[in-house]
């Protein structure tokens, strides 16, 4: 029965031209003699009856082969086994009302196959792709390995064809906007993103380099002076930074510029077009508008500038109330110009010494020096007419250093009730933020505090032009330098750079940076100052961005954009964990791609053509 290879295609499928898809099937077509073709998802033998559960693209339909009624299909059907790939013509019957299977969209008829044809065998696959509850997870690499066998479980192809849909709605919604999907060089010279560049070295020119672009900044402002005044572009970016679950060497961005826009514009068409991607990919409709945050009030709240507020758990400040406090690592700290601040987790009094001393630990990898803490414990139910809602006593180590009045206010301020726990990190500002920031998400997760079912979108505005590199020993851009500046904070350029708000704004969802954009700078004076402040000289500038500078001469209108991950979006929208379950062929974090097994070695040849090969001398 094994299809013949050498027969002619279509004389091969004669009579297996597909009338439906496996999982439209329904109580309408019931009757109906259909042909259908796909891959054997499940077989199970009942004495007797053979179920085939058969699979495509759009589902899976049950094909019973009954010996008493064709000998013929049962006999084929005998020798099917998982992800061979087989044509089947039957007639579509309703399941006896016992055998209906709620679950499964088909589940209320089966198919009864006359003819059935192998068009190829499989060997047994490495990979459970009829996933059930019991199936062991299959590790990634070797999901990685048999990527092909991976995405034909059906949970890769729902992420893929979400994946999809997505990147459809953006077309839609962008070109009824009067958006143009322009395409810009993939060779290219670094951009200013800041992150590693991969380099392509030039055969033609021997000992030069292209970059692959970190992102389209530079060309689509260029569009923007070509006068296109609407672009966008769903586009591969790449840059070698070390790797998470939420990043990837290359990665896809949906990249958008405009002209004559202020921030305004460019915030609300964009949250338009986030809430209709959401509604026509998801049928979910949005909560908004959406909150906004200034950078310093999410740094100053959440130590982070990406926020999950699906998670409570603000930060407390506490540097005035223990301002010359009688525990001396507070008063110290905020003596030298520091902050206390604190968090409170509900219910975590319980915890113990040991989890507590953990936790220390914890805050500790994030620059912190120790975790003071203060665990008010409930007291015991049916202890007093109140039970739980009494406070028993503080636990604390730091308790003794404050008289009772003094205890009080703290716990006022922290809004601590009996059975919290309350953790104090004393520092300078940056280091209470990453380390209270990362210990509220810690505790989030430990306590389960994280509400799933939500999605929080959030924008943060008004970030700092520029951050101090203490590696580099100068300011850099905390975006890039051709954001541009608030209008009142130009005359802190030179005084107070660290001061500088940009133009800059952040889409945040559930704590994870969605996108990113600014207003540019379009006046060469302006970039010129900015430049400066970034300690590059005018011939370095040159050197790097003469083009763009050479093109703001010649009538640069104000313009604006901003560039959403859609490898995080689509991440967010499916429930992965990770890009990698929505990107068809991903890399691991070491940046290896396990199907082809690139990176790979190149012949000495290559080498030399691309003048790269060490001389023979060597
Ligand atoms: P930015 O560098 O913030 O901005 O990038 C925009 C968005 O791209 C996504 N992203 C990534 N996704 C997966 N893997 C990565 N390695 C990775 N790096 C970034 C994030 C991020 O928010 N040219 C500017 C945009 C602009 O100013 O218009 C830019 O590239 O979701
Ligand atoms: P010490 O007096 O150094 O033994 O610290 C007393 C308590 O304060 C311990 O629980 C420390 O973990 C905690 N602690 C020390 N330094 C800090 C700090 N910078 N911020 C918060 N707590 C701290």
């Amino acid at each position: 029965m094994t299809h013949d290879q050498t027969q002619p295609r279509d004389q091969a499928r004669q009579g297996f031209d597909r009338t439906s898809g496996c999982g439209g099937l329904t109580t309408k077509d019931v009757g109906r003699e259909v042909s259908l073709a796909g891959w054997v998802h499940r077989r199970r033998d009942h004495g007797g009856l053979i179920f085939i559960d058969l699979r495509d693209r759009s589902g899976l339909v049950q094909l019973v082969f009954n010996p008493a009624k064709n000998p013929e299909a049962h006999r084929a059907a005998d020798g099917l086994r998982s992800e061979f790939v087989v044509a089947a013509r039957g007639k579509v019957i309703l399941r006896d009302p016992a055998q209906v299977n709620p679950k499964l969209p088909t589940g209320e008829v089966e198919v009864l196959p006359s003819v059935v044809e192998v068009l190829n065998e499989s060997l047994t696959p490495p990979i459970y792709v009829a996933e059930t509850a019991d199936t062991p997870p299959v590790d990634e690499p070797t999901r990685l390995h048999y990527r092909y066998l991976d995405l034909r479980r059906p949970r890769m192809q729902r992420n893929i064809s979400l994946r999809h849909q997505v990147t459809m709605a953006v077309r839609t919604f962008l070109d009824r906007h009067g958006f143009l999907e322009i395409e810009t060089p993939m060779l290219t010279r670094s951009t200013p993103e800041g992150a590693r560049d991969y380099l392509v070295p030039s055969r033609v020119n021997p000992g030069r380099f292209y970059a692959l672009p970190q992102s389209p900044q530079l060309f689509k402002q260029l569009l923007m002076v070509s006068g296109f005044e609407r672009y966008f572009q769903v586009v591969r970016c790449f840059r070698d930074e070390d790797l998470r679950a939420d990043r990837q060497p290359e990665f896809t961005q949906i990249d958008v510029e405009m002209s004559f826009v202020e921030q305004e514009d460019v915030l609300r068409l964009m949250e338009d077009l986030v809430a209709e991607v959401y509604e026509k990919a998801l049928g979910r409709r949005l909560t908004r508008p959406f909150p906004r945050m200034t950078w310093h009030q999410a740094m100053a709240d959440y130590g982070s500038d990406k926020p999950d507020l699906r998670l409570g758990m603000k930060f407390v400040d506490l540097t005035e109330a223990v301002r010359g406090s009688g525990f001396r690592v507070f008063a110290e700290a905020v003596a030298a110009g520091g902050q206390v601040k604190a968090v409170v987790a509900p219910g975590a009094a319980s915890f113990s010494r040991k989890d507590i001393d953990g936790l220390g630990e914890f805050v500790k990898t994030h620059g912190a020096k120790g975790l003071a803490w203060m665990a008010f414990e409930a007291a015991p139910a049916g202890g007093g007419p109140a039970g739980g809602d009494q406070l028993a006593e503080v636990r604390s180590p730091i308790a003794k250093f404050f008289p009772p009045e003094a205890l009080a206010d703290l716990r006022a301020r922290l809004g601590a009730g009996p059975g919290d726990l309350a953790l104090f990190v004393a520092d300078q500002p940056a280091v209470v933020a990453a380390a209270l920031g990362a210990l509220r998400l810690e505790l989030g997760r430990r306590l389960d505090l994280i509400d799933r079912t939500a999605d929080r979108f959030l924008w943060v505005t008004d970030f700092p032009m520029f951050e101090f590199s203490q590696e580099e020993d100068r300011w850099v851009a905390m975006h890039h330098p051709f954001t541009a500046i608030r209008d009142g904070d130009l005359p802190l350029l030179k005084s107070d750079p660290g001061a500088v708000r940009a133009k800059a704004y952040d889409l945040v969802q559930n704590g994870v940076e969605l996108g990113g954009g600014s207003i540019r700078i379009h006046r060469r004076d302006v970039q010129e100052r900015v430049f400066d402040a970034l300690g590059l000289t005018p011939e370095e500038a040159r050197e790097k961005f003469g083009f763009l500078l050479e093109a703001f001469e010649y009538g640069t209108p104000p313009h604006g954009g901003i560039a959403f991950g859609l490898d995080r979006m689509v991440m967010l929208m499916a429930g992965a964990e990770t890009i990698r379950d929505v990107i068809a062929f991903p890399k691991t974090t070491s940046a290896s791609d396990l199907l082809t097994g690139a990176p790979s070695t190149v012949s000495p040849r290559q080498l030399a053509e691309l003048g790269l090969a060490p001389s023979r001398s060597e």
